[in-house]
């Protein structure tokens, strides 16, 4: 049986065979599909590409239907077990786990690049106190790029490597002193003696005392959070990273597009609207109510729906265990028997159930965060920092694949055909 389409075009009569590889057509072959040599050929439309391949990809694997998330092969699930964050960012970008001495220096390189350019505070102190940290986060990125010109040379893979670190280092730290100024607090330099989350943690908490020791289950619990953020392939920040960066914009004003996208409810600001929405049905009485409104299409259940995921987020079921070992720090987050109500009224509801709705990574990670003392706004900021990576894995595969130029959709014209321009008098 050949691996091939065979197309019959019923304007023409005539036949096309297109080659399917990896249980795909390519679009470009549908271009020789005409009507007459005047026709510009067939053009497949897609809208929010729901179902069109852009890239060939080896560093994610998402099976929607059966809830399934591997990072270059490895299960979610182990990763989060038995990984570290550092660990986790070396395998998305460089395709392997990397042994002992490879993870040492990796660890050290991003440790010793911590750093950010003291000019940098002037950008932060540009914004109200109460400006929203995602917009502050999306403006320094991109401020950055100003301070390393050599950035721009992105077909120099040693030179993506130094900035790929450089940003996996910085994020953490442009991340805590948005925290910082938005509380009006002085900003913590980076401790060097800590690991990746627990300078983090220094940076965002650290009062008066002298040196700050992160307390080990939070740390343990953002080092989870942000493995399961890492990367989750062709997502609208990943895919707004790759069109960027396939103009050989620098990564760090490509990573502030992925950020500006990342900051959209329906993406990684959908936590944030969880709180809200959760903070808003006030009381577990208030569910049976809230849900007969969503089914009526009055609002959405936000935390809930993937794109991807029509089954269970493998995330989400981490997430909800890692609640209870962080709570049993923090104490229990009220929110959370609302949460849990929701989860079981909607989980047994046609609505839901026959649209394959469940609970996605956001339903539970921003009960977590609040817990640990983070403002709803800051949520946002909490993914960009591990998604970073992913974001610059799929920026480097994009700039190492020769099948990838700049990004350039096409659209069908359906606009007014071509008409003289009218005098100002003329007008009605
Ligand atoms: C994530 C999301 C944008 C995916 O959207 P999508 O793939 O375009 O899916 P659609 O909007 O086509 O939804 C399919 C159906 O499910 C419904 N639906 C999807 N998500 C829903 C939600 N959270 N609450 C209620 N209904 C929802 C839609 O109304 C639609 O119903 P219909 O076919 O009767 O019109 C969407 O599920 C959503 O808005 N979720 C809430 C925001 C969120 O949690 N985002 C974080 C994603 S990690």
């Amino acid at each position: 049986m050949a691996d091939t389409l065979t197309v019959k075009d019923n304007r023409t009569g005539k036949e096309y065979e297109i080659e399917i590889s990896d249980g795909t057509v390519r679009a470009a072959d549908f271009r020789g599909i005409k009507v007459d040599d005047d026709d510009f050929g067939l053009m497949l439309y897609d809208p929010a590409f729901k179902n069109t391949a852009s890239c060939r990809s080896a560093i994610t694997l998402i099976d929607g239907d059966k809830g399934i998330l591997r990072y270059r092969g490895y299960p979610i699930e182990q990763l989060a077990e038995q990984s570290t964050f550092l660990e986790v960012a070396y395998l998305l970008l460089w395709g392997e786990l990397p042994n002992e001495s490879e993870l040492a220096e990796w660890s050290d390189q991003i440790t010793n690049h911590t750093y950010v350019h003291q000019y940098l505070i002037r950008g932060m102190e540009g914004f109200k106190w109460d400006a929203h940290a995602m917009g502050k986060m999306v403006s320094l990125l991109g401020t950055l790029s100003t301070f390393y010109e050599d950035s721009k040379q992105v077909r120099d893979a040693s030179v993506r490597r130094e900035h790929i670190i450089k940003i996996i280092a910085k994020m953490p730290t442009i991340a805590a002193w948005c925290f910082r100024h938005m509380q009006g607090r002085p900003y913590i330099y980076p401790d060097n003696e800590l690991g990746y989350v627990g300078n983090f943690m220094n940076m965002l908490f650290r009062m008066a005392e002298p040196s700050y020791k992160p307390n080990p289950v939070i740390a343990r619990a953002l080092d989870v959070l942000f493995i399961l953020h890492a990367d989750h392939e062709q997502n609208c920040s990943a895919s707004a990273a790759r069109a960027v960066g396939s103009a050989e914009t620098d990564p760090y004003c490509s990573l502030a597009a992925a950020s500006a996208a990342l900051y959209g409810p329906l993406h990684g600001g959908a936590n944030e609207a969880v709180l809200r929405m959760l903070r808003e049905i006030g009381n577990v009485g208030n569910i049976p109510g809230f849900i007969e409104g969503v089914k009526n299409r009055e609002r959405r259940l936000m935390g809930f729906g993937h794109r991807v995921y029509k089954n269970y987020d493998p995330r989400a079921r981490i997430i909800k265990g890692l609640a209870h070992e962080v709570f049993a720090v923090t104490g229990k987050n009220p929110l959370l028997d609302i949460a849990l109500e929701l989860e079981k009224i909607a989980l047994d509801d046609d609505f839901f159930v026959s649209r394959k709705l469940y609970p996605n990574v956001d339903f539970y990670s921003g009960l977590i965060y609040q817990s640990i003392g983070f403002p709803v706004e800051f949520f946002p900021v909490l993914f960009a920092i591990p998604r970073a990576v992913g974001w610059l894995a799929q920026w480097q595969e994009m700039l190492s694949d020769a099948e990838q130029k700049i990004a350039r959709p096409r659209q069908i014209y359906v606009g007014a055909d071509k008409r003289d321009y009218v005098p100002m008098s003329e007008r009605g």
